[in-house]
């Protein structure tokens, strides 16, 4: 079947679909708040399956809630093209982070229905769980678990910062009907998986430029920390001999930033994320604090090197000030390279199409990120205002989020007539 060269994305529709989804959320408008099986959460999954059996997509959910949507190729045997992103959101988001690539996606898929085109390889949207770190401390965690990437030991030791386990959580949520071994995808399960996304960085609108096609995206890690000190009266301790596990925490957040400053690498971000401590009251000398640090770069090389300094100084500072600790690694990734045919043909089609392209690097990681490690990946990025992301006045244009569709859905017909 011919690939539609008229595509009829209804991006009125898209919008006020992105803006329905954005008041399913753990806080008031225009904040977004949908944590990994919060309430905001699973409201928010019943709303785009509902709006993916309207598109007459066949739906599943794997053992972590990744929910796959599927428009039915005419030939089953061939591996499906896939495209998809998350709709977790951290505290204090935005509307459009990971969602313009869901509901996108969808419209993309409406649009070349009402264009006449019916896929040799079927088309499958995934809903990655929990693409977002915030309630288990790591990201990506369905994709993860898609592509290996996580052993099932360390899925069985993921605790939320209330000590509820994935597995606690699994059932609750009524997940636990298969094993997590389940999961797993073989390689080439996919023919290709292209991630629509907003660029949550500012150059393509500071270049003017209409679309970004992924090259690379940077290696994240995560380290996670509880210090243990001693607690006791503000008033009456007196400052000799102190075990403030606070003032170690902010010791080790200081030493984080230099970390990145003095890797060699203008790359190196590092940043502690959460910081929260015991007993909370004005007068009462902390004892326990608990940090999340997250460390990243486009170069595995002075990423490691900035890892390694923390964990030093994490050593350095906890043996002076008397503090116990217990450090973990979350995750230490390693980037991805994008598949260079397919990029190629993204930017074919943007050029197609007269919308202006350039090929970047995701410093922000996505599900991509592991996708990449089973099938050939890519991702689509379209500006997002002054590069704000991960903040309640994260936007994007109806008319950029459009653009974004229409290279999604010409680039996913092409992907799946062959
Ligand atoms: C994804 O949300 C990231 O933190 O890069
Ligand atoms: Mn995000
Ligand atoms: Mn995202």
């Amino acid at each position: 079947m011919p690939v539609p060269t008229k595509i009829p994305i209804d991006a009125e529709k898209l919008q006020s679909e992105i803006d329905e989804l954005a008041l399913i959320s753990e806080n008031p408008a225009p904040v977004v708040t949908r944590v990994l099986f919060s309430e905001a959460d699973l409201k928010a999954r019943a709303f785009v399956k509902g709006l993916c059996q309207n598109a007459g997509l066949v739906l599943r959910e794997d053992a972590v809630g990744n929910i796959f949507a599927t428009w039915l190729g005419t030939e089953k045997n061939l591996p499906p093209v896939a495209t998809g992103s998350h709709i977790d959101a951290i505290p204090n988001a935005g509307k459009f982070d990971g969602v313009v690539g869901v509901l996108g996606a969808i419209e993309a898929i409406r649009a070349l229905q009402k264009a006449g085109f019916q896929p040799k390889r079927s088309v499958e949207i995934i809903v990655f769980t929990a693409e977002e770190p915030t309630r288990f401390g790591i990201g990506c965690l369905g994709s993860r678990l898609l592509a290996g990437a996580l052993s099932l030991e360390k899925a069985a030791q993921l605790r939320d910062s209330q000590g509820k386990s994935l597995e606690e959580w699994r059932k609750s949520t009524g997940f636990n009907e298969k094993e997590l071994g389940t999961i797993k995808l073989k390689k080439d399960f996919y023919a290709a998986f292209v991630e629509l996304h907003i660029e949550q960085g500012p150059l393509l609108e500071k270049e003017n430029i209409a679309i970004g096609v992924v090259e690379k995206i940077a290696a994240p890690s995560t380290l996670q920390i509880q210090l243990t000190g001693s607690g006791g009266h503000a008033g009456a301790v007196l400052m000799p001999g102190r075990r403030d596990a606070l003032l170690a925490g902010a010791e080790i957040a200081l030493a984080v930033e230099k970390s990145a400053l003095e890797s060699g690498s203008p790359d190196t971000v590092a940043t502690t994320g959460v910081f929260r401590i015991e007993p909370g009251a004005v007068n009462s000398i902390p004892c326990r604090a608990w940090l999340e640090i997250d460390l990243r770069d486009t170069q595995v090389k002075t990423r490691d090197l900035a890892l390694l300094n923390v964990e030093k100084s994490i050593h350095e500072i906890c043996q002076r000030r008397n503090i116990q600790f217990d450090l973990k690694r979350l995750n230490v990734d390693a980037p991805a390279l994008c598949d260079s045919v397919l990029v190629q043909t993204v930017l074919d089609n943007c050029r197609t199409i007269n919308l202006s392209v350039k090929k970047m690097v995701s410093r922000a990681y996505h599900d991509s990120l592991f996708m990449a490690q089973i099938c050939p990946t890519t991702m689509i990025f379209i500006p997002c205002r002054d590069g704000v992301s991960h903040r309640p006045d994260e936007f994007s244009s109806t008319e950029q989020i459009k653009n974004g569709v229409i290279v999604l859905a010409k680039t996913l017909s092409q992907l799946s007539a062959e």
